[in-house]
């Protein structure tokens, strides 16, 4: 089979080493890919939101299935482009993706269908919802309705800092036509769990939970990132917790999404708080986490290919999606001043007794030569026995991989670690 998988970063690297697996598999293109993933797939260059790019590419190469992994091409419509043209694909039509593209579609869909989230108002007029937050209580959360690489969320400690968010986003529009509407949310405590489920619209199959750090600093300081670093299984996400998700979210989501007309396949990740008054959604994803992903595939023992098909297909009740009982860490390894300036195009070298898998995210390809070209450079993800044997390993192989001005948090699973004993 002739597989491409749409996107870049080191979610699309862990989707295609274990897609490789599958013995049909005869060639993996990534568009684009990166320069440090070129082992493991062709990479075509074509830019992840170049939808006639891709759609053109899937039927001059005959292309047997696709995966669309980011955000952007999702809410774009490609899998309703690829879909057109008869390629078959893992992944969410726009309408779907909406549940990501669409903070005010989000929130609306939890409230109407009783799904259990913060409570909120929306605002379309910028002096309304400046009223609004002068007088909230705090900390009060402003988000920019659209997509906004995960930046578009502001946790206010005061009433003045909620206008400054308001103005940033609707004055400004520092996030461009994501922040003509805000949504105003009222702030929530408790720890995070991220659940990524597999979906055909009928059935859910959630995978092995995780915990993702989003900071830039060691203890959770600094500024929010894409993602510093992940473990699962995350020890917060108990068997209790877990039946009451399936319960009064996860299926309650898909029966949603269907009775809008809006049938979700492929991906659904639901970005969890554990409050003090039971789980509530903090926010859809319409794919696979970044870097969630890397700790969550290396931990599945079925076949993606298999999985990823009958999601497509509507046959998901009878395909086996199993996890190993193994814990997993994964150390992003990004430029030293991300995610702000930064400098790249040094070389990356990962010495030849790493015990660990390397997923590439930000890398080029130079004279035979593999260079840092972003922000988050690589995850170095270790698999064992228990949490705490998997960061050790994790970090005891991030030392042997080293370009220049690496920086990499040093306490990744550390709390997860904590939440354990
Ligand atoms: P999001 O992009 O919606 O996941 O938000 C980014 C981060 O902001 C989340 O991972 C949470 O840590 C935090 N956050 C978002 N909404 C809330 C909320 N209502 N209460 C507390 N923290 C929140
Ligand atoms: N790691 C969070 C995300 O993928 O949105």
């Amino acid at each position: 089979m002739k597989i491409m998988v749409v996107g870049g970063g080191g979610r699309e690297h862990a989707i295609i080493k274990k897609l490789r697996k599958n013995s049909e598999v005869e060639v993996i293109y990534a568009l684009p890919g990166n320069g440090g993933m070129t082992n493991d797939a062709v990479c075509t260059g074509i830019g992840a939101k170049d939808i006639d790019s891709i759609v053109k590419f899937a039927v001059e190469n005959k292309i047997d299935f696709a995966v669309v992994a980011p955000d952007d091409p999702l809410v774009l419509g490609a899998v309703d482009a690829l879909n057109e043209v008869g390629v078959p694909c893992f992944g969410p039509t726009a309408k779907a993706a909406a549940i990501e593209g669409s903070k005010v579609f989000s929130k609306d869909l939890m409230k109407r269908y009783s799904i259990p989230t913060a409570a909120y108002e929306v605002f379309s007029d910028m002096q309304a919802a400046i009223d609004y937050v002068s007088t909230a209580k705090t900390p009060v959360v402003v988000k920019a309705d659209g997509l906004a690489l995960g930046k578009g969320v502001v946790i206010a400690a005061t009433n003045e800092e909620a206008v400054d968010a308001v103005k940033s986003m609707m004055q400004d529009k520092i996030f461009g036509e994501s922040g003509s509407r805000v949504v105003v949310e009222e702030f929530l405590t408790g720890p995070e769990v991220s659940v990524l489920a597999f979906t055909d619209g009928k059935t859910v199959k959630p995978m092995i939970s995780s915990m993702d750090h989003k900071r830039a600093l060691d203890g959770d300081r600094g500024l929010n990132t894409g993602g510093m670093g992940t473990i699962a299984p995350n020890p917060y996400y108990t068997a209790d917790v877990a039946k009451e998700c399936m319960e009064k979210i996860f299926l309650p989501t898909i029966d949603a999404m269907n009775k809008e007309g809006r049938t979700f396949k492929g991906c659904l990740y639901f970005g969890l708080m554990i409050t003090p008054d039971g789980p509530k959604v903090i926010e859809y994803n319409c794919r696979f986490g970044d870097p969630e992903t890397q700790v969550v595939l290396p931990l599945l023992e079925s076949d993606l290919l298999t999985i990823m098909r009958a999601c497509a297909d509507g046959t998901l009740a009878e395909c086996e999606v199993k996890f190993s009982d193994k814990s997993a860490c994964c150390v992003v390894m990004a430029s030293n001043g991300y995610p702000q300036k930064y400098e790249t195009g040094f070389e990356i070298t990962v010495g030849k007794d790493v015990a660990a898998e390397v997923y590439v995210a930000g890398a080029k390809l130079s004279e035979g030569r593999v260079l840092t070209a972003g922000g988050r450079v690589l995850g170095v993800t270790a698999v064992a026995d228990n949490l705490g044997a998997a960061i050790d390993l994790a970090y005891e192989n991030v030392t042997k991989v080293s370009f220049e001005n690496a920086y990499y948090r040093k306490d990744i699973g550390a709390a997860a670690l904590r939440a354990l004993n």
